[in-house]
C-alpha cells in the first residue's frame, strides 16, 4: 500500500529579475499562487477547430481538434504549476506506472516498447494473448470539474490553497472560436480541460487514474498513452472463463467510465489474438461486446499509430511508411536543381527526422536513398548506420526483422 502523500501547496516560481518584464511576471504568478485565484483574462481561450487528420470530411464537425490557444501569461503560469505539481507526483509516486501519456521520459515509443516486449516475451512461452485497444471519444472535453477536484483532494492531497487555486483554474472559463480572422461569441467552459493548455492532459491523467485500479482487480495487464487504454491478457487456451474475464472487466471500466462522464469510442476499439503461428491460426475468431457493439479480432491493428500483425512482424508498417518517404523524396528531387547544396541539405536532414522512426531498417532504407541526393555532406551522425547494416539492406527489398528496434 502507498503511503498518502503529504500536502502539497506551490511556492512562488524562482525566476530571476534579470528584465523589469521578468520581474513583472513574477509578481504577477506569485500573486496568483498565493491568493490561490486565477485572473479571469488569463481563462479566455481562442479556439482554432484542426483537422485531426488530413484528408477528413471538414463538413463533419466530429473530424475536428478543439485546440485552445490561451493568453501567454496564463501559459507561464500553468507551466510554474505543472513542474511543481509533477515534482509532488514523481517524489510521491503518485503517478500510474502504466500511464506512459504527458510525462516526462514516456512517450508513445516507450509505450509501445513495453507491451512489444510483453507480447513476445508471453509468446515465447506458448502463450496466446489477447489484446484489446479501447479509445475513449471526446475525452478532455467531458471532464467533470467537481469530480476532478475532488479527486485532486482525496487522491493528491491537494488541499488548501493549492486546490483554491486549481478551482479557480478550472471555474469561469470561456471559449471562443476563432477562424479566418471571424470571431464568434464567447461561450462558457463548464466542463473539460482545455487541449493545448499545460495542466490540461496532467489533469487529465489524473482524472483517469482509478481506472488503472479497476483493470489490476481484474487481474488484467495493461498500458495507457493518454486515453488510448490497452487491455492485456495471456491464456494457453482462449476458453469461456477468459471471455467472461474480459467482458467483466470492460462492463465495470463502462460503468466507470459512465460515472466519470466519459464514453468509449467504440469504432476506435479492436482485438487482436497474438501468439506463435501455429497457435493463432488454430483458433476461432474471438468477438467481445464492447459497449452494445461486437468488435471481432482483426488480424492487422493500429496500435499508437503503428501497424503490425499477428506475429508482431511490423513489415506491412515498414513498407507502408517507406513508401509514403520515397514519394516525398521523389518530390525534393524535383526540387532540387533550384536549390542549393545547404538548403537541399537542411529539406533532407529535416524530412529524415520527421520520419516516424519505426524501425532501423526503414532508416537505414531511407538514408541511402537520401545520400544520392549529393549534397556535400553527409547526414548527422544519429542515422549513421554501421557498416554491415548497410550492406545487408539492399533498397529493393524492404523485408523487416520482425523485432522492433529500441534504438
Ligand atoms: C495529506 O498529508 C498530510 C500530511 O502528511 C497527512 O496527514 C494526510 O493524511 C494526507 N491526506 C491524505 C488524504 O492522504
Ligand atoms: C511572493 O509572495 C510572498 C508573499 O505573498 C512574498 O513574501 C514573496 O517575497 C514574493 N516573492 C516574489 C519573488 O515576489
Ligand atoms: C528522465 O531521465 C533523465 C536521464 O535518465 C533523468 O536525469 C531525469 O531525472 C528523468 N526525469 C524524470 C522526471 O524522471
Ligand atoms: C459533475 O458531477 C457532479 C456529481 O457527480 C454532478 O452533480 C454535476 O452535475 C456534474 N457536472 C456536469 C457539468 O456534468
Ligand atoms: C475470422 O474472421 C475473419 C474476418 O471476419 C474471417 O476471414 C475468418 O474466416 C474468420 N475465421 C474463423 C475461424 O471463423
Ligand atoms: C555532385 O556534385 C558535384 C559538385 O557539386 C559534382 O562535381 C559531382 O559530379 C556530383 N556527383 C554526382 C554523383 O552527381
Amino acid at each position: 500500500m502507498k503511503r498518502p502523500p503529504p500536502p502539497w501547496t506551490p511556492s512562488p516560481p524562482a525566476l530571476r529579475p534579470a528584465f523589469l518584464l521578468s520581474s513583472l511576471i513574477t509578481t504577477a504568478i506569485n500573486s496568483s499562487l498565493s491568493s490561490g485565484t486565477v485572473p479571469p483574462s488569463l481563462k479566455i481561450a481562442a479556439i482554432t477547430p484542426i483537422l485531426k487528420k488530413p484528408g477528413l470530411n471538414p463538413d463533419n464537425p466530429n473530424n475536428f481538434r478543439p485546440i485552445s490557444n490561451l493568453p501567454f501569461l496564463s501559459k507561464v503560469l500553468e507551466r510554474v504549476v505543472a513542474s511543481q505539481l509533477k515534482h509532488h507526483l514523481s517524489d510521491n509516486n503518485l503517478y500510474e506506472t502504466f500511464q506512459s501519456g504527458f510525462r516526462s521520459n514516456h512517450s508513445t515509443e516507450t509505450a509501445l516498447l513495453k507491451i512489444t516486449n510483453d507480447l513476445l516475451l508471453s509468446s515465447n512461452a506458448g502463450n496466446l494473448n489477447i489484446l484489446i485497444l479501447l479509445d475513449l471519444s471526446a475525452a478532455f472535453d467531458t471532464i467533470n470539474h467537481s469530480i476532478l477536484l475532488t479527486r485532486l483532494e482525496t487522491t493528491f492531497n491537494i488541499t488548501g490553497t493549492a486546490l483554491s487555486w486549481f478551482t479557480s483554474y478550472l471555474s469561469d472559463r470561456n471559449q471562443f472560436i476563432y477562424i479566418n480572422n471571424c470571431k464568434s461569441p464567447t461561450a462558457p467552459l463548464p466542463q473539460g480541460v482545455p487541449q493545448g493548455s499545460v495542466l490540461g492532459p496532467l489533469l487529465f491523467i489524473l482524472y483517469l487514474l482509478p481506472l488503472g485500479h479497476l483493470i489490476r482487480r481484474h487481474g488484467l495487464h495493461f498500458h495507457c498513452f493518454a486515453d488510448n487504454f490497452q487491455l492485456l491478457i495471456s491464456t494457453k487456451s482462449i476458453s469461456t472463463a477468459t471471455h467472461s474475464i474480459l467482458t467483466n472487466c470492460i462492463t465495470e471500466i463502462k460503468s466507470w467510465l459512465q460515472l466519470n462522464f466519459l464514453k468509449l469510442n467504440c469504432d476506435k476499439s479492436e482485438i487482436k489474438i497474438i501468439g506463435q503461428n501455429k497457435l493463432t491460426t488454430s483458433i476461432h475468431n474471438v468477438t467481445l461486446n464492447i459497449d452494445g457493439f461486437p468488435v471481432q479480432t482483426s488480424p492487422h491493428i493500429r496500435n499508437l499509430g503503428i501497424l503490425s500483425d499477428q506475429t508482431l512482424s511490423f513489415s506491412k508498417y515498414i513498407k507502408q511508411i517507406t513508401k509514403t518517404a520515397f514519394f516525398h523524396l521523389k518530390n525534393i528531387a524535383r526540387l532540387r536543381p533550384s536549390l542549393s547544396p545547404t538548403a537541399a541539405e537542411t529539406l533532407i536532414h529535416a524530412f529524415i527526422t520527421s520520419v516516424p522512426i519505426a524501425t532501423a531498417s526503414s532508416i537505414v532504407h531511407l538514408q541511402k536513398s537520401s545520400t544520392n541526393f549529393n549534397t556535400s555532406r553527409t547526414p548527422p551522425p544519429i542515422y549513421s548506420p554501421t557498416p554491415e547494416s548497410v550492406n545487408t539492406s539492399p533498397p529493393s527489398s524492404s523485408s523487416s526483422t520482425g523485432s522492433p528496434s529500441p534504438r
